[in-house]
């Protein structure tokens, strides 16, 4: 049974209070930790620090750690005995100890027989019926209400239900796709209009993707685009057949409109950003096929058996994750850039924000008290080479400390094989081994204004070639990733309560905004006190700039 430490067993400490925690702090507190150009080398330290997996060779030798901090880290682990807690993890134990559940987006990957039972139940059989619905739209054999294949395809959703299908769809979608895909996430007004500006509405297909079926921007972006639809063809049929969704309230999308078999299921096992393996992918077997989808499921179980079964000391989440803590807790790193030097990665940055950021941006242990260490740092990041030409003059000579993921492909993925743009991939690649070179060991110059110092540590990944399957084990990876930290900071990866104050702020906010004739003062939010003297102005500027009336 989980405990409400959750985790098996005893409660957990707190992680300053571990032992190993205290060796740590000792090896920081000695002199300045060796310099990145000595530890480099150490040919057998930098093979030490790296490891392959799921078709990806991930690199951590140019990090600030040497094989006693690595040894103290690996003893890190065990004294939170992760293995024990990966276990749970994937036999859908109630890791998610604020809401009482299962983190089960392994089985949504895993061969049915590898499945616990709650999934085994649900997940062959949805997944089949995605696969046949995605084919049937794919080869025009599900058609709009007037009997035309679908040509675009409209995902409406946010966070967790868009990010995933949206990187990866963008990442990896063919030419000779017969749809094209739009994602609609934000409320803003300008988002929908440009998914539905030359849209036809005979042949759009709309996906609404909600775990809650109650976020605000999916429900009125899905109204809006209802309202769309029926008054383009006056055919409540069209509704009917022209949307889906994806969605663990399956009463409350029928009560919406939609037909029970054009509602797919989630379950409360499956965290948001955790759930592009599941329907919420619609996007990625409508985009990619069956055998796409399969290879991004394949690619994760890949990941996962890695996990699984790699020693500590050769498993990659693990590393990454022990070396993320002596970073952020021991070096006092702030921030972590993410620079994906592959242009169909470019999503990949805000993928993580919200997978790392939501999962671990935490200050709260399982029992309610307080960390006492740092979590999350700050994860930003673009694509390169675009971010050399924006934010890496900082990067090389500014004042702050940063750690960063440099993530390669090798091979171009050209298909066909495109010859005349051989040059632009190898660019790519040396420009990308350039910079994390310079981050590590700097340069020189007589003119201090031409020096850098260098000496800042990365990891940097090496994708054979970027298709389903190694994104997929890429993702998973990051998943893996996200839990370990979460287990030595001994804190719930999996809820995410501070998103819900704000939605209660927005509501009342909106009906300030609205046609009141006055600004009321309104009840305080959450036992908070009212509406600051900032807010106040502001509404009443905006009511002002749109012609409201009422108080200034
Ligand atoms: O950002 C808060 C959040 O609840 C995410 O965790 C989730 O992925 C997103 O909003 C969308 O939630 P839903 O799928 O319920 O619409």
């Amino acid at each position: 049974m989980t405990d409400s430490a959750g985790g098996t067993g005893e409660p957990r400490r707190a992680a300053a209070d571990l032992a190993a925690w205290g060796r740590l702090a000792g090896l920081a507190g000695r002199a300045p930790s060796a310099n990145l150009a000595s530890l480099l080398r150490d040919s057998a330290r930098c093979r030490a620090l790296r490891c392959a997996a799921g078709g990806t060779l991930f690199d951590f030798s140019r990090q600030h750690v040497d094989l006693e901090v690595l040894g103290a880290l690996l003893e890190l682990a065990e004294e939170r005995r992760w293995k024990a807690r990966r276990e749970a993890l994937f036999a859908g134990e109630a890791v998610n100890t604020s809401e009482g559940a299962a983190a089960l987006h392994t089985a949504l990957r895993a061969p049915a027989a590898d499945q616990p039972e709650a999934a085994a139940q649900v997940v062959p059989a949805t997944r089949q019926r995605l696969m046949a619905f995605a084919e049937s739209v794919r080869d025009g054999r599900r058609t709009g209400h007037s009997g035309r294949a679908f040509q675009r395809v409209v995902h409406i959703g946010i966070g967790g239900s868009q990010l995933g299908p949206e990187l990866v769809t963008e990442a990896l979608l063919s030419a000779d796709c017969p749809l094209t895909i739009r994602f609609v996430a934000n409320i803003d007004g300008h988002a929908i209009a440009d998914a539905l500006a030359d849209a036809d509405p005979e042949t759009t297909l709309f996906i609404v993707v909600s775990k809650s079926f109650t976020t605000l921007e999916t429900l009125a972006n899905a109204a809006t685009a209802r309202n769309w639809l029926l008054e383009r063809t006056n055919q409540r049929e069209a509704v009917a057949t022209q949307f889906v969704a994806v969605t663990a309230r399956t009463e409350t999308a029928a009560a919406w409109g939609l037909r029970p078999e054009n509602i797919f299921p989630l379950w409360h096992w499956v965290g948001g950003r955790f759930s592009l393996w599941s329907a919420v992918g619609a996007p990625v077997a409508l985009g990619l096929g069956e055998a796409g989808f399969a290879a991004l499921l394949d690619g994760a179980l890949a990941m996962d058996r890695h996990f699984r079964e790699a020693p500590a000391e050769a498993n990659a989440p693990l590393l990454a994750a022990l070396i993320d803590i002596w970073n952020i807790n021991f070096l006092g790193i702030a921030n972590h850039a993410v620079l994906p030097y592959d242009h169909r990665l470019r999503r990949l940055p805000v993928y993580l924000q919200q997978l790392k950021t939501e999962s671990n941006g935490k200050s709260t242990r399982h029992d309610g008290s307080g960390t006492g260490v740092h979590t999350v740092p700050i994860i930003w990041g673009g694509e390169g080479t675009t971010g050399q030409h924006a934010f890496h003059q900082m990067l090389h000579q500014g004042t702050r400390a940063f750690t960063a993921d440099f993530i390669l492909t090798g091979a171009d993925g050209h298909q066909p094989p495109r010859p005349e743009l051989a040059d632009h991939h190898r660019w790519l690649l040396a420009n990308g081994l350039g910079q994390s070179q310079a981050m590590a060991l700097g340069w020189q110059h007589e003119d201090p204004h031409r020096a850098a110092p260098g000496n800042h540590g990365t990891n940097t990944f090496v994708l054979d070639r970027l298709d389903a399957r190694s994104l997929g084990a890429l993702l998973a990876f990051y998943e893996h990733r996200v839990f370990c930290q979460g287990l030595i900071w001994d804190i719930n990866s999996f809820d995410q309560w501070g998103v819900e104050f704000g939605k209660g702020l927005a509501k009342i906010l909106f009906d300030q905004l609205g046609d009141a004739p006055e600004l009321a003062d309104t009840a305080p939010v959450h036992a908070t006190p009212g509406p600051d003297a900032a807010t106040h102005a502001l509404v009443s500027h905006l009511r002002e700039i749109n012609g409201k009336g009422g108080r200034q």
